[in-house]
């Protein structure tokens, strides 16, 4: 059982930022950006909402898939900077796009979250549960940003990916890993208790990572998690047309390609225009690379997100051109 992509969309802020307009916040340059993560410029939201974004990449994806929103029987967005608690992000993209008898729910895995999501949703399609599913990625992390912190400030973009999802008939092959042991290594908004018992101060949900350890982790699992899915599906590397990795940092994307002794043509590139936009990354990359025409009928793709939880999970899918 596997699904097939319909449709893909993504929404990018109107507002450009450079390194050089980091610049003039924090005490870094352009070099030093550039030569670590290989990011250029990213988009920050002035205006835009995580809601607001995961609509627009919705509809660009319902329009390309040519599926009306009262198709949709479930939304899935992945994401961890919802504008509330409650409703969720994918109650609110439902009541934008008027997709009026889809079940709706967000799901929470950072920079994997789109993964763990698509894996959601070809689980609800295998079950008969649902038969057309909207899987989102959405993040305006530019409101969890500690913007006095050169050392993470400069990482992160705002944007949001989308894919139409329906029972497919090619390959599709999946790993997902957690483990929470080392969860302090990336941290966001920790909500204390604070209640008629308990008064404690609140703290600003603002991003702490210890950077090297994260760099350490990426590209010692990526790797292993890409073999392990080969393995599962019983292909090997040159079989791989593309590996779609979430947009971290270009020399994690360099050092897996090194490590897999695979040609770094294969591992398209957008986080030096877009920064890491965690869980919206991959099907921001995914729209991309679509749309360019660069993805043909049987091609094999892998796509591969790793980060806070710390989670990572991989899926392999066989491309049905939708023509
Ligand atoms: N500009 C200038 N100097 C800086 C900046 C900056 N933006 N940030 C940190 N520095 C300084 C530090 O203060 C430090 O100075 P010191 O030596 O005087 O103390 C020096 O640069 C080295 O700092 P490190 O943190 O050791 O820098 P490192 O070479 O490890 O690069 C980086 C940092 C780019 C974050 C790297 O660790 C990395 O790529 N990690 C991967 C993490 C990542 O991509 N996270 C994204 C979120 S998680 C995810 O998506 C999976």
């Amino acid at each position: 059982m596997s699904i097939k992509i319909l449709g893909t969309g993504s929404y990018l802020p109107e507002n450009r930022v450079t390194n050089d307009d980091l610049a003039k916040l924090v005490e870094t340059s352009d070099e030093w950006i550039a030569s670590r993560t290989g990011i250029r410029e990213r988009r920050i939201a002035s205006f835009e909402t995580t809601t607001y974004m995961a609509a627009k990449a919705g509809k660009r994806a319902l329009k390309q898939a040519d599926v009306c929103p009262d198709e949709i029987d479930m939304i899935l967005v992945a994401t961890l900077s919802g504008d509330h608690a409650t409703p969720n992000t994918a109650c609110q993209v439902q009541e934008i796009i008027g997709a009026d008898k889809a079940v709706c729910m967000d799901l929470s895995a950072a920079c994997s979250g789109f993964i763990f999501a698509l894996n959601t949703a070809n689980v609800y399609i295998e079950s008969g549960l649902a038969k057309t599913v909207l899987v989102i990625g959405a993040e305006s992390l530019s409101k969890l940003v500690d913007w006095k912190d050169r050392g993470t400030c400069v990482l992160f973009g705002d944007g949001a990916g989308a894919a139409v999802v329906t029972k497919g008939t090619g390959i599709y092959e999946t790993v997902m890993g957690s483990n929470g042991s080392k969860g302090a290594v990336l941290t966001c908004g920790e909500r204390k208790l604070s209640n008629l018992l308990v008064d404690t101060k609140q703290e600003l949900e603002q991003i702490k990572m210890d950077g090297q350890e994260v760099f350490r982790f990426a590209v010692r699992t990526v790797p292993s998690c890409i073999r392990e899915l080969l393995k599962k599906a019983g292909l090997c590397c040159e079989e791989i047309r593309y590996y779609l990795l979430h947009q971290a940092n270009l020399r994690i994307i360099q050092s897996v390609a090194k490590r897999m002794k695979e040609p770094e043509e294969k591992f398209p590139v957008n986080v030096d225009l877009c920064g890491n936009t965690s869980s919206a990354s991959i099907p921001i990359l995914l729209d991309e690379w679509n749309r360019k025409g660069n993805l043909s009928q049987g091609d094999k793709i892998v796509l591969c997100g790793f980060g806070g939880g710390l989670t990572w999970g991989a899926i392999l899918l066989e491309w049905e051109s939708n023509k």
